[in-house]
Order: C-alpha cells, then sequence, then structure tokens
C-alpha cells in the first residue's frame, strides 16, 4: 500500500523510536506529521521533521495516528484520540487511558491478533512489562492453560520517559564528580538503587501501583482468561532500557523444562536465551535495540503444583510500546512483517 498518511502524538523516549522503525521496517507512509504539546524541528536518526502542535484539525487526511502523548485527562488520547477516529483515523494508543474500555482491543499482534477483527477505530497497546511477560506467556498458555502467574519485574528508567533516562545520567555523573544527586522525576535516588513503586496508589486494588494493576488487569483481557490469578511487584532499577522480570508459572497441567523452551523456541517474536552453565540468558543491555524478547533461566517451580519459573528481558521502548504499535499497523494494513 502506498499514500499511507501516518500521525505520531508526542516525539519523547516513545514517538522518537516510532519514527526509527517506521523508517527501519520500511512502513508504506508517504507522509510521517508529528505533532506535540510545542511547535518546533526535530530531528530522528538523521531526518529533520517540523513538529506540529496536536489540535483536531491537525488529524485530518491521516490514515493511522500513533499516540505516545503523556496520559490523563489533559493527555494526548482523551483529548483527540476519539475525534481523531469520528475524522476518519485509526488511533494506536501507547497510554493507559482506553486500555480496558470494552469498546477498545488490547492487542500483541503475535498473541491475540483475533482481537482486531471489528475493531472500531481505537486500538490500545498494553502495558511495557505486560507485553515483554505476555511474549512468553501467551505461547505458553496457548500450549498448556496457566492457572496463576507471579511477576516481578526490573524495570529501566526509560519507560518513564525522557526526563528520566536525563536524571539517571546526571545522578551518575553527579556521583563520580563527588557531587549531589539531584532528584526530580523519582522520589528516591534512582542511580545505586532500586524503587519498589512504579506509579500511585490503586484504590480498586488495595497497596498495589498502578504498574501492577496494570499487569493483572491487562494479562486477563489480552489472553480472553478472566480467571487467571495474578500477582505482581513492580521495581525501577538504574538500567537505562530494557525491562527484565521474573516470572513464576501455575500450569493446568505438567510442563517440564523442556516442553516449555521447545513452546517458546517456536513463538513468534521470542529468542530463547538458555545456558546458565555458560552465562547465558536473558539481559537488558542484550535486548536493548532488539525485536525478540528474550527467555531463559527455564527451570522447575517446586513451591506450586505444576509450576515453572524463568526469565525475561525486552525493549520496552521498541516491543514494549513502538514496536508493538507499528505491528499492530501492519497487521491492519496487511503487510504482516
Ligand atoms: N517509555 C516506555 O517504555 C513506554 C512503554 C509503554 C507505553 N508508554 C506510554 O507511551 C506514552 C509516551 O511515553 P514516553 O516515554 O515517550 O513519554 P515522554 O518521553 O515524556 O514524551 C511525551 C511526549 O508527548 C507529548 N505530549 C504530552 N502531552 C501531550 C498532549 N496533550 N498533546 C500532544 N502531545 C503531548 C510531549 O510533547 P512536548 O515534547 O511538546 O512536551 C512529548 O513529546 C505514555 O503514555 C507512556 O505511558 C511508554
Amino acid at each position: 500500500m502506498s499514500g499511507c498518511k501516518v500521525g505520531i502524538v508526542g516525539i519523547g523516549a516513545v514517538g522518537t523510536e516510532m519514527v526509527k522503525i517506521l523508517r527501519q521496517r520500511a512502513f508504506p507512509a508517504d507522509e510521517i506529521r508529528i505533532m506535540a504539546r510545542t511547535e518546533r524541528d526535530e530531528e530522528v536518526a538523521g531526518e529533520v521533521f517540523h513538529v506540529v502542535p496536536a489540535s483536531p484539525e491537525a488529524f485530518d487526511g491521516l490514515d493511522y495516528a500513533f499516540f505516545a502523548g503523556t496520559e490523563g485527562a489533559k493527555g494526548a488520547s482523551q483529548t483527540y484520540g476519539w475525534d481523531a477516529v469520528s475524522r476518519g483515523v485509526v488511533v494506536i494508543d501507547n497510554g493507559d487511558d482506553f486500555r480496558m474500555d470494552d469498546r477498545v482491543p488490547l492487542v500483541i499482534p503475535e498473541v491475540n491478533p483475533e482481537a482486531l477483527e471489528n475493531h472500531q477505530g481505537f486500538i490500545a497497546n498494553p502495558n511495557c512489562s505486560t507485553i515483554i511477560a505476555l511474549m512468553a506467556l501467551g505461547p505458553l498458555h496457548k500450549a498448556v492453560g496457566i492457572k496463576r502467574f507471579i511477576a516481578s519485574t526490573y524495570q529501566a528508567v526509560s519507560g518513564t520517559g525522557r526526563s528520566a533516562i536525563i536524571e539517571l545520567e546526571k545522578q551518575v555523573q553527579a556521583y563520580a564528580a563527588d557531587k549531589e544527586l539531584v532528584s526530580e522525576v523519582y522520589p528516591h535516588q534512582i542511580a545505586f538503587n532500586v524503587l519498589p513503586q512504579i506509579g500511585g496508589l490503586k484504590d480498586t486494588m488495595p497497596g498495589y501501583t498502578s504498574e501492577e494493576a496494570k499487569m493483572l488487569f491487562e494479562a486477563k483481557k489480552i489472553l480472553n482468561a478472566p480467571d487467571i490469578k495474578v500477582s505482581s511487584t513492580c521495581v525501577r532499577v538504574p538500567v537505562f532500557n530494557g525491562h527484565s522480570e521474573a516470572i513464576n508459572i501455575e500450569f493446568e497441567r505438567p510442563v517440564s523444562p523442556e516442553e516449555a523452551r521447545e513452546i517458546l523456541s517456536g513463538a513468534p517474536g521470542v529468542t530463547v536465551v538458555d545456558d546458565v552453565a555458560n552465562a547465558q540468558y536473558p539481559l537488558p543491555l542484550n535486548s536493548s535495540g532488539q525485536d525478540n524478547v528474550q527467555v531463559g533461566r527455564i527451570r522447575p517451580d517446586d513451591s506450586a503444583e505444576n509450576g515453572l519459573a524463568l526469565f525475561v528481558a525486552g525493549d520496552n521502548i521498541r516491543k514494549g510500546a513502538a514496536l508493538n504499535a507499528i505491528q499492530i499497523a501492519e497487521k491492519l494494513i496487511g503487510t504482516g512483517k
């Protein structure tokens, strides 16, 4: 398909990666229109784009709009999302605002592409840590059936956006120069520390943070499995890019590590890296910049009936956000790369 016109709303960590991936994958776009809060020129991978202020009219004529702006009442998707749909644009939203809305499919193309059928013009990208976990859990659930899982995450600062990447850089530089470390984005120093809070507290789930609640609710919607039991602890770590997660799974029937490896080896978008004797396992540094999610440390978990433990690492900006959104559009236009 040629003549496709694409909008990107927000040119922070995710929006920038979207531009790069559209070019890398030769997405059939003959226009990339970038919107943000302020007008300016932005250079992305050697190409200069004129960024226009987002407005309802700025969406006119677009075929697809990828939303990568901030969330909430004044955020881009709540302000412009459904209006853009009424203007004939297919919206693919990275934010959290409409993920649990019954009108909106929540899609990982390798896991639940069928959810795209009969969409109403507004499709949501799941949360980054949910996508990375479900790239492994989806194929295992399809093959065996999962009753319960626990995900303990190690999430990179790029998941918070550009400002957090700069905060970690500055704190590391200040530490090396024996200067005071300033924390503005996070409530505590992130350099040389780990923070067991991602997001605010949820009224609907006492004691849990919003990031933990996303894993619980989104996993059930994507797997179309409301009865799966899920618990999660989400932790920010001083890694620039790449989320990792330790996951403990309880299956419907016994699953050996060999069987799980075989299922995952054939799963699209997954690379099995599992050779502890030779120090080979998923690492955020190795998954950063890669499309595939890495899975390893696959071993029995004798603390649960039919239990298995594993470790995943994936690029939260690519597969956890920008790449997944573009793969959704590719599915819709049928290039299916
Ligand atoms: N980072 C991740 O790993 C990740 C993963 C999954 C999902 N997400 C979601 O993706 C979205 C973007 O995240 P990010 O990390 O790229 O954020 P970011 O680095 O903070 O960038 C946000 C961008 O959105 C623009 N923006 C904010 N509000 C807007 C509005 N009302 N109208 C138009 N533009 C607006 C900003 O414009 P200005 O530049 O003009 O200020 C900026 O360019 C968020 O909803 C986030 O939750 C992020």
